[in-house]
């Protein structure tokens, strides 16, 4: 591990201190191998004073018993039909998770208990059909829920949901997470899916906004394993209510779960309400970040050296990506209005953050932004990332004749020898 790493992690400490996360564990992930590794990762964090809410499914412990019984269950997820028997059975089934859970969580000395906080209605008929006691998440009692989280108790609820008769109503779990994530003013959700149904899907990005999410779920649904489609839609609802983070892990894997809390760039998927990644003009107080960011790439070659008051003199070229407020890459466009003609400069994307697609963006940030100053072609003059300007830019070798006359002669006289590269903007 490296200085910056710690930094990375560091810096995420503060900011998650005393914060409410609820964690919705499938129950396949609980029955899996990795769920000593998870209990453990859930100890860490309340040792940082990260508040923690379990939420469990049962539909892999539902499936076993009922086989154990000999039984059919009518429904495995709370979503369909859940017939008197299969109540049952799924009382019996979760209960017992979360005794099991209980104990897990007290083997790494946690303290745990169990609720019932969710209030349900039942589905009541839809499509014609009598959902009979599959039931919907009315209403989060929070009173019991603060109560154990300010005793520093981790509360952990099953897939069942209570009425006011004493009725018990089998709900599914992924949305039981998010009400109860919405209802405590959590600072996330995250949800550790089961291994195989990620595996079924097409592997998904890293980050979604909600309007990102809506969309993948509407042009790209099919291939997308159901449990896993259904957790991206609660995410996509809960961003949009407002909860600013809902995560979608591999809860089979052992780093999974600290490694996307206190990295930049996580393990698995983030479903976002709140800013994550920004390309924004710098102010004075940015140059000291532009110049410690691009060190080593002058040292290197790669750049040319700049100061700071060469920096300064052209501010309003110079552009920063962050990433939760840390500058990771940067980039400018000095234009040459004269010429029509812009060149890209200073692109550089720090070493910790390499291979995610951000030069890219940044690159196409400055062409984007070079059009609407009404610029024919975009220019570059680069040392080592010719390859990288080719093939993932679309620039193309160019005479120095293409220039504007006095970048010409600078290039001259700094004696880099760079190759020019351009690109037209043209339609
Ligand atoms: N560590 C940060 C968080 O927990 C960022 C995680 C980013 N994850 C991702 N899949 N892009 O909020």
């Amino acid at each position: 591990m490296n200085v910056s790493d710690l930094r990375e992690i560091l810096q995420y400490v503060p900011r998650f201190r005393e914060q409410i996360f609820v964690i919705a564990v499938d129950g396949a992930v609980a029955a899996g191998e990795n769920f000593g590794n998870v209990l453990l990762d859930l100890a860490v964090l309340r040792s940082l004073s990260i508040r923690v809410a379990l939420v469990h499914g049962a539909g892999h412990q539902i499936r076993a018993l009922a086989q154990k019984r000999g039984i059919a269950p009518s429904d495995f997820d709370g979503i369909g039909i859940t017939d008197e028997a299969t109540l049952e059975v799924s009382i019996d089934a979760a209960v017992r998770l979360t005794h099991e859970i209980i104990e897990g969580l007290a083997a790494v000395d946690l303290r745990a208990g169990y609720v019932n906080a969710l209030i349900a209605h039942p589905f009541g008929i839809l499509g014609g059909r009598d959902h009979q006691f599959t039931g919907r998440v009315e209403r989060v009692d929070t009173r019991a829920l603060d109560a154990l989280l300010d005793q520093e108790i981790i509360p952990v609820l099953p897939p069942l949901g209570f009425d006011g008769e004493g009725r018990t109503y089998r709900v599914n779990s992924d949305a039981a997470a998010i009400e109860v994530a919405l209802k405590l003013s959590a600072a996330k959700a995250i949800y550790l899916a089961d291994p195989a149904a990620l595996q079924e899907s097409p592997p998904l990005p890293r980050q979604l906004s909600v309007p990102e999410t809506t969309d993948l779920l509407k042009k790209d649904r099919s291939p997308i394993a159901r449990t896993i489609a259904s957790k991206l839609e609660c995410a996509a609802r809960a961003c949009a209510q407002g909860l600013p983070r809902v995560h979608l892990l591999n809860g089979g894997i052992n780093e999974a779960l600290l490694t996307e809390i206190f990295s930049h760039e996580g393990f698995g998927t983030m479903i976002h309400s709140n800013e994550y990644q920004q390309i924004r003009r710098i102010f004075k107080k940015d140059v000291r970040s532009i110049m410690t960011l691009i060190r080593q790439s002058v040292r290197d070659e790669e750049l040319v050296r700049r100061t700071r008051a060469e920096i300064i003199a052209r501010i309003e070229d110079y552009w920063l990506l962050e990433i939760d407020r840390t500058p990771v890459a940067c980039v400018a466009l000095h234009a040459y209005p004269d010429n029509h003609s812009g060149e890209l400069a200073c692109l550089y994307v720090s070493k910790s953050h390499e291979n995610q697609g951000y030069g890219r963006k940044l690159m196409s940030f400055v062409e984007n932004l070079a059009r609407e100053k009404n610029l024919n072609t975009l220019f570059a003059l680069s040392t080592q990332a010719i390859a990288f300007l080719k093939q993932k830019g679309g620039f193309r070798e160019a005479d120095s004749k293409l220039l504007p006359p006095e970048r010409r002669e600078r290039l001259a006289a700094s004696g880099r020898n760079s190759k020019i590269l351009a690109k037209s903007l043209r339609p």
